[in-house]
């Protein structure tokens, strides 16, 4: 029994959820305006053919559509500030996509919005960012991120090579379609990617500092949904309901990252891969989470500890008890988790050299600043330098 107080957000989102829900995009879309800024990724929406569904869906309802093709994995401000100056006059951004197409259509939207040239200036706190805001819907095409129902979007400034997160309610979508259609088309390797940043999420949240009742249920759910589904999403994409599991459990981890946050292997993972933009977001955060979590457990008070055994009990695991070992084993599942979709490799094997542990360090203390307060654990400047030579 415990009385302590938290707070919660509530998503501000309309989720539409299940296979064939793309259909209803027009209807969705109609009450945002005439014309639509439409924002996808390089290629894969275009050859699966959802590209030009949703423009014909859009275009059905009377509605303009102006298409915006191209956002690379882990966007820049290059690339959000073209997504401005196309859609200046859009009155709706629609994203379809995955998490890296959403989080620049959020960005595109805060820009057009405030007619501003420069977008960096908003994600850094420099200028307010206000109900100017124009309306986002988003489609996710990958299960991991939570995008779609969260308050944030993640950009990378390539001149500075700093990648930072921004939170703030304008940005949720106001419609979200989760069409399983779109999900299951996902290769293994996206697959694997962005179904372990959802189980990072879950696991990050559950700990951190902000969890609350409200969010805690959620993660425990979402854990074990990952655990019993991951592996047969990868082996088999069109195993509908491995794909239905793991597109909840994303939704419920976007549901709890917005109030409860994530922790140090996010604030790590983030300013990774500003430095290094190819490195896929998911295989960042699998190399660093062991690492953390043995670092969290190890020197974490007994809350800390029992909170990494509800965890192992969510991967599987039926032992009763509750101690350092049993919090430990959580690792030791998580990492079979990750050999099971070939995501066992460590940060050097993903290209990271160990000369830019203490720069990347120090942008995790300053650019993580929020993700780190919400670690169990306090980590100093040298914790931060062990973690990262522990996961190389
Ligand atoms: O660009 P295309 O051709 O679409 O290919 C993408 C890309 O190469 C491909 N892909 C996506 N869906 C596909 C597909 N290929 C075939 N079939 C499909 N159905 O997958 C590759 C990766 O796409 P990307 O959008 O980069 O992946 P993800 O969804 O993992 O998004 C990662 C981005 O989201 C941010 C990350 O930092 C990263 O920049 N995050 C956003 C969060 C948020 N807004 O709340 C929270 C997360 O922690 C995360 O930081
Ligand atoms: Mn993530």
């Amino acid at each position: 029994m415990t009385d302590k107080g938290f707070d919660f957000t509530l998503p501000e989102t309309n989720l539409h959820f299940g296979s064939g829900t793309l259909e209803r995009l027009g209807e969705l879309a109609k009450d945002y305006g005439k014309k639509a800024l439409l924002v996808t990724g390089r290629s894969s929406m275009r050859k699966l053919g959802f590209l030009e569904a949703a423009s014909r869906l859009l275009a059905d309802v009377g509605i303009t559509v102006t298409l915006f093709e191209g956002v690379e994995p882990n966007p820049s401000v290059e690339t959000v500030e073209s997504g401005m100056r196309l859609g200046a006059d859009a009155d709706l951004i629609v994203a379809i996509g995955g998490g890296s197409a959403i989080d620049a259509a959020k960005a595109m939207a805060v820009g057009i919005g405030h007619k501003a040239d420069k977008i960096w200036p908003y994600i850094r706190w420099e200028i307010p960012i206000t109900d100017k805001t124009k309306p986002i819907i988003a489609i996710p095409s990958t299960s991991g991120t939570g995008s779609h129902v969260t308050w944030y979007s993640v950009i990378t400034n390539r001149a500075t090579e700093e990648k930072a997160a921004f939170g703030i309610k304008h940005i949720y979508p106001k419609e979200s379609i989760v069409d399983l259609d779109i999900v299951k088309t996902m290769p293994q390797n996206v697959t694997a990617e962005t179904g372990f940043d959802a189980l990072a999420h879950v696991m990050e949240s559950y700990v951190s500092k902000k969890a609350s009742p409200m969010t805690e249920r959620l993660c425990i759910d979402a854990i074990s949904m990952i655990a019993q589904n991951l592996t047969k999403a990868y082996t088999d994409g069109s195993d509908l309901e491995a794909r239905y599991n793991m597109a909840l459990a994303d939704t419920y981890a976007g549901i709890c990252i917005t109030p409860s946050r994530t922790i140090l292997v996010h604030a790590m993972g983030n300013v990774v891969s500003g430095l290094y933009p190819e490195m896929p977001h998911g295989r960042a955060l699998a190399a660093l989470s062991g690492p953390v979590m043995r670092f969290n457990i190890e020197r974490g008070d007994a809350n800390t500890v029992e909170k990494y055994c509800d965890i192992t009990s969510a991967l599987g695991d039926t032992s009763s008890g509750v101690d350092k070992e049993k919090a430990l084993k959580s690792i030791e599942l998580m990492d079979g988790l990750r050999k099971s979709v070939g995501m066992d490799h460590s940060l050097a094997d993903l290209g990271m050299t160990r000369d830019s542990i203490e720069h990347l360090a120090d942008l995790s203390l300053t650019l993580g600043r929020g993700a780190i307060d919400c670690n169990p654990v306090d980590p100093s400047r040298d914790d931060i330098i062990k973690i990262f030579e522990d996961a190389m």
